[in-house]
């Protein structure tokens, strides 16, 4: 029998599976959490930087990009790091501060790419099982004393936030590194950067994807103490962003009150869409502080459901994981993205 070329770990992974991107047109995407809308300006400024800089390597540390986050949020240049995407800054936590063998803690459920990271770099994952509501077990993820303990804030896929005062316990309770996952905070949350001066081993993450409408052109950031972000730098590839998204991230942040704006519309529409979900169709449908919504599509089993939109050309995102057999999650899209959801539903629901 011949080794296996690949490390155990990664023979035996079950890889982290995306949302379904199709390539034609003509799809209501309602799957993986994409802004419907992109700032003005973004396309210009994208287009202003493509001259033939491009043959010269982009900026390794996005110092421009970020004196301009460290202006917006307040938080000094030299606690922020910018990412290929808020993913890569993650993986990046865990090069930096856990050995292979060490305990990574996340509850359980949320975003499954904490197992996958966890699962390629040879870590001891521990999930901790929320209740039925799905509230933060604050006790058990102290007491799992991990290395690195991932919080997704607002949670993904429930949509839950996470109270100052139990991030605040985590951080006070644990030795190791509290990820807060700030991916979807743009959309209401109130962050939790007020605790970043008392808390050396909080890292807050957060992406340009959803809130700022850029997920195709992979910006993230990260704030932390000047230890975690400095190790971070240490573990980074040289130049993990290119020249054309650090100009998409400055565009994008000089139009934040817009960004802003549209999110609070969008939140509008999500609690509009929560509404008709419950009272046209009888579905269970849990509060959301995101640009999603997890909705259980009682009677008829979420599955069927998926596939009978899918049918109809509309994309929704379907879980095959414990616990989450019955919901679905929705994005939420454009005013016609909901029409035509709507539409489909009225066919698709008995
Ligand atoms: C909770 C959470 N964190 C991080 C990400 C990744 O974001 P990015 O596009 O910045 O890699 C996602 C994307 O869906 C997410 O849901």
């Amino acid at each position: 029998m011949t080794a296996s070329l690949l490390r155990a770990d990664v023979a035996a992974l079950a890889p982290y599976v995306p949302g379904d991107q199709p390539r034609e047109a003509g799809w209501v995407k309602l799957n993986t959490n994409e802004h419907p809308d992109v700032l003005p300006g973004i396309t210009d400024a994208v287009r202003a930087a493509l001259d033939e800089q491009v043959r010269l390597y982009p900026d390794p540390t996005c110092s421009a990009l970020r004196d301009h986050l460290a202006e917006r949020y307040g938080v000094p240049p030299e606690q922020i790091i910018v990412g290929n995407g808020s993913d890569e800054l993650l993986a990046l936590t865990l090069r930096a501060c856990v050995d292979p063998g060490e305990r990574v803690v996340t509850p359980y459920p949320t975003y499954s790419v904490y197992r996958t990271l966890a699962e390629i770099h040879g870590a001891q994952l521990l999930e901790i099982d929320s209740d039925d509501r799905f509230a933060l077990p604050v006790d058990e993820l102290v007491r799992a004393g991990g290395r690195v303990t991932f919080i997704a804030h607002p949670n993904a896929p429930t949509g839950k936030p996470v109270t100052h005062d139990e991030m605040a316990a985590l951080c006070a309770g644990l030795n190791g590194v509290v990820v807060t996952d700030e991916a979807y905070v743009d959309f209401g949350a109130t962050s939790m950067l007020s605790l970043l001066s008392h808390h050396p081993n909080l890292l807050i993450t957060r992406t340009m994807s959803k809130g700022f409408g850029l997920a195709g052109l992979r910006i993230g950031y990260a704030f932390g103490s000047d230890e975690l972000i400095g190790g971070l730098y240490k573990v980074k590839d040289s130049y993990n962003v290119n020249r054309l998204s650090q100009a998409a991230g400055i565009a994008a942040l000089a139009q934040y009150e817009l960004a802003m704006a549209a999110n609070r519309r969008l939140a509008r529409r999500r609690d509009e869409l929560a509404e008709i979900l419950r009272t046209t169709f009888g579905w269970r449908v849990w509060p959301s502080a995101t640009n999603f919504l997890l909705v259980e599509p009682q009677p008829q089993p979420a599955a069927e459901v998926y596939a009978a939109l899918r049918a109809r050309r509309v994309l929704v995102r379907y879980f095959h994981q414990r616990r989450l057999e019955r919901y679905l999650r929705i994005s939420i899209g454009s005013e016609s993205d909901h029409v035509a959801l709507v539409g489909a539903l009225r066919e698709v629901v008995a």
